[in-house]
């Protein structure tokens, strides 16, 4: 199956990006499926377009993320989206036949403009947003999107787009893209909070040691366990759910949930594991980040070769459109 999914020019990553993401398209990829990743840098503008400097160096460390934690470009191609000009080219088109009453009803266009209201979100193309992402998936004629919640309406006119277009000019050319929700339920911020960098509730993915313990040990546990005698349940403690997404061994679970239940162990103790734990996970990312740290120049390589290769077929997509469509050139 052919998988194509892009992420935002944020710069550094957390470890909710990894157990939300990355793992699984880790897992996407190694499954044998044809994997397209992008880092979307044209989305980042829609909110953003007037704070571009750091486009470049966010990036590089998205890439570098990318690779360090599995994604490889023998088998993945990594790419970056402003690279395909074909993509702005199929926004426009699919821009025709698309009302502004749809764009105007996609709840995240709502939901963002409320959230960002000191911004000014007034521009076509934040309007246009998920047009653009439609664009992206079916540039590459993307069967499959692995996304979060937040995105299935996106999908959703990706599919409505795909359908229209094939309808419209007689042609089976764009496959309706389905969406893979990530196994993994949302990592919530070390304060219960969503995790979000404005916050200050993250832990990023190359945390040192010394870090990790900074960010767990004060972290809230369920408010109900005050002392160590209160029995406690781990449903109500967000250290538990990191825990669970970072699959803890089975004995290890059995012994959290006894003692936290039955009071028999410290939230100490258990956000001790949970360290442990973590740094287990993280110390091969660790070292492979150092690894590229020392030869950077790979990151490069690697944006240049998966452009080449998106390049190829984005071209071959867009000759399709433009006969389909009658265009002259
Ligand atoms: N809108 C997505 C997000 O905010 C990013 C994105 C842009 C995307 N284009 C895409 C995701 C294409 C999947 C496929 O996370
Ligand atoms: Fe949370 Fe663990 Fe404390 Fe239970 S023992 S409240 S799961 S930190």
């Amino acid at each position: 199956m052919r998988i194509v999914s892009g992420t935002r020019p944020t710069g550094k990553l957390h470890i909710g990006h990894y157990v939300g993401i990355l793992e699984h398209w880790v897992r996407l990829q190694n499954e044998g499926n044809e994997t397209f990743f992008f880092v979307v840098d044209w989305h980042a503008l829609t909110t953003d377009y007037a704070n571009t400097q750091m486009i470049p160096q966010n990036t590089f460390e998205v890439i570098k993320t990318f690779l360090a934690c599995g994604l490889d470009p023998e088998k993945s191609v990594l790419f970056v989206q402003s690279a395909l000009k074909e993509t702005a080219e199929l926004t426009l088109l699919f821009s025709m036949f698309t009302s502004v009453a749809r764009l105007e009803r996609v709840p995240t266009y709502k939901d963002m403009k409320q959230e960002l209201s000191d911004r000014d979100l007034s521009n076509m193309g934040f309007l246009m947003y998920p047009i653009l992402q439609a664009a992206d998936i079916l540039v590459l004629l993307g069967e499959a999107v692995p996304v979060g919640e937040d995105q299935l309406s996106h999908l959703e006119l990706s599919r409505e787009i795909a359908r229209r277009f094939n309808y419209l000019y007689e042609i089976d050319l764009f496959p309706e893209p389905k969406s893979l929700l990530a196994p993994v339920t949302k990592l919530l911020g070390t304060d219960g909070r969503k995790m979000s960098k404005s916050y200050r509730n993250v832990i990023e993915i190359d945390s040192s040691p010394e870090q990790l313990k900074q960010a767990i040990l004060p972290m809230i546990t369920d408010p109900a366990r005050k002392r160590k005698t209160d029995p406690g349940n781990p449903e109500k403690c967000p250290v538990w759910s990191y825990h669970k997404a970072f699959q803890i061994p089975p004995d290890q679970a059995q012994w959290i949930i006894e003692g936290c239940t039955k009071a028999k162990i410290g939230c100490i103790e258990c956000k001790k594991a949970l360290i442990q734990n973590l740094t287990e996970t993280l110390s091969p990312i660790w070292s492979k980040l150092s690894e590229i740290n020392l030869r950077p120049s790979i990151i490069h390589q690697t944006i240049e070769e998966g452009n080449r290769k998106a390049k190829i077929i984005a071209r071959q997509t867009l000759e399709k459109v433009r006969t389909a469509m009658h265009l002259m050139s």
